[in-house]
């Protein structure tokens, strides 16, 4: 074994299909895991460019961030601030560190430690700025991590483009947006704000489970002309806007009877995953060719991974998957992107 352990990130309960992806890739590797949401893969020459490689192509669904461990500290040396600063220092400094970084700490499982994560980060990033380090919380080359763990303290280090996502941990913290309608809206303007695609921002949307009005919010906001379909009531705010259509009706009879043609397609209905797909293949013909779908399956953390690779592919009969995952904030989701084959 290389001795080297490198970390992974997940959703909280959603590890174990996370370490199976990795598994299929890495047979020979072992595993284990720091905390409920932080696993670590050690395998005999692997470095982190090739786990992230190995991430991306084919895309893993589970995985959010890596980071590669460059020093430890107990969690009996962790107690005290200044001794977990200057060690952690002590550590970076042996390595080649560049004058601008990116400095993220965050914390996994139930740790008991004399400070909080944002004074440890407070601390390191002064600590660094007197060595003529530049400090910064995303954006730089190099990335210097501190995991607070149950295990103690895991110090990190590795380039920008082996982390797959420039988040503490691939937590992407968003504020929340003046006239929100619901917490759902987050998953959306996540999506939106980490991944580069290609969404219309003109045209007709379908909306399907759109109440209380979150993700019709924010399709309007975009220029879209929405038909928000759910049994359920519509907020006010967003009922009112002459450019929403609210159909109160089932998602399966409004396929059916509607003349609309979309450009997208949203589905953030609370059904079975499979037969949220079904409806998906009904809506392919509500869809223009090229046109795209965004869908959260509601997902359990037993047999995950199966279950969604089974609805992934019933919806290739019609879309082209543009990208699949679980984002920070699905929880028990996970989102697909689609695009209809022409
Ligand atoms: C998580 S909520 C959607 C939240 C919404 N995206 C937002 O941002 O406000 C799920 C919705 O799916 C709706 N739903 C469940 N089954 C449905 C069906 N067969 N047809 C239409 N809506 C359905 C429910 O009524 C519920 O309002």
């Amino acid at each position: 074994m290389s001795g080297t352990r490198l970390f992974f990130s997940a959703a909280e309960d959603y590890l174990v299909p996370a370490t199976e992806e990795l598994r299929e890739r890495f047979p020979d590797a072992r595993f284990g895991a720091v905390g409920p949401d932080l696993g670590w893969i050690d395998a005999e020459g692997l470095a982190i460019g090739a786990l992230a490689e190995a991430c991306l192509d084919p895309p893993t669904i589970f995985i959010r961030h890596l980071m590669r461990e460059v020093g430890s500290i107990p969690a009996d040396r962790a107690a005290n601030l200044d001794d977990v600063v200057a060690i952690a220092i002590g550590t970076w400094s042996q390595l080649p560190l560049k004058s601008d970084v990116s400095l993220q700490v965050w914390s996994t499982g139930e740790v008991r430690t004399g400070f909080r994560t944002d004074e440890l980060r407070r601390a390191l990033a002064e600590a660094l700025t007197e060595r003529g380090i530049t400090v910064a919380r995303s954006g730089q080359e190099q990335i210097l991590g501190a995991v607070v763990a149950p295990e103690g303290i895991i110090l990190g280090l590795n380039g920008h483009g082996s982390a797959l996502s420039d988040w503490p941990g691939g937590q992407v913290r968003l504020s929340k947006p003046k006239g929100q309608i619901s917490r759902s809206e987050f998953k959306l303007e996540e999506l939106f704000r980490v991944h580069d695609f290609d969404v219309p921002e003109r045209g007709i949307a379908i909306d399907l489970g759109a109440s209380p009005g979150g993700w019709t919010r924010i399709l309007r906001q975009r220029g879209l002309t929405v038909w928000a379909v759910d049994p359920a009531t519509l907020d006010p705010r967003i009922a009112s806007d002459p450019k929403v259509h609210h159909v109160r009706m089932t998602a399966g009879p409004f396929l059916n009877m509607t003349d609309v043609v979309a450009d997208l397609v949203v589905n953030d209905m609370r059904m079975d995953p499979d037969l949220s797909a079904s409806v998906m293949l009904d809506a392919a013909k509500r869809l223009k060719p090229g046109g795209t779908t965004i869908q959260t399956l509601k997902v359990t953390p037993h047999n995950t991974l199966r279950t969604v690779r089974r609805v992934l592919e019933s919806l290739q009969r019609d879309y082209d998957i543009v990208w699949a995952g679980q984002l920070h904030h699905n929880r028990n989701e996970v989102t697909v992107v689609g695009r209809k084959r022409p």
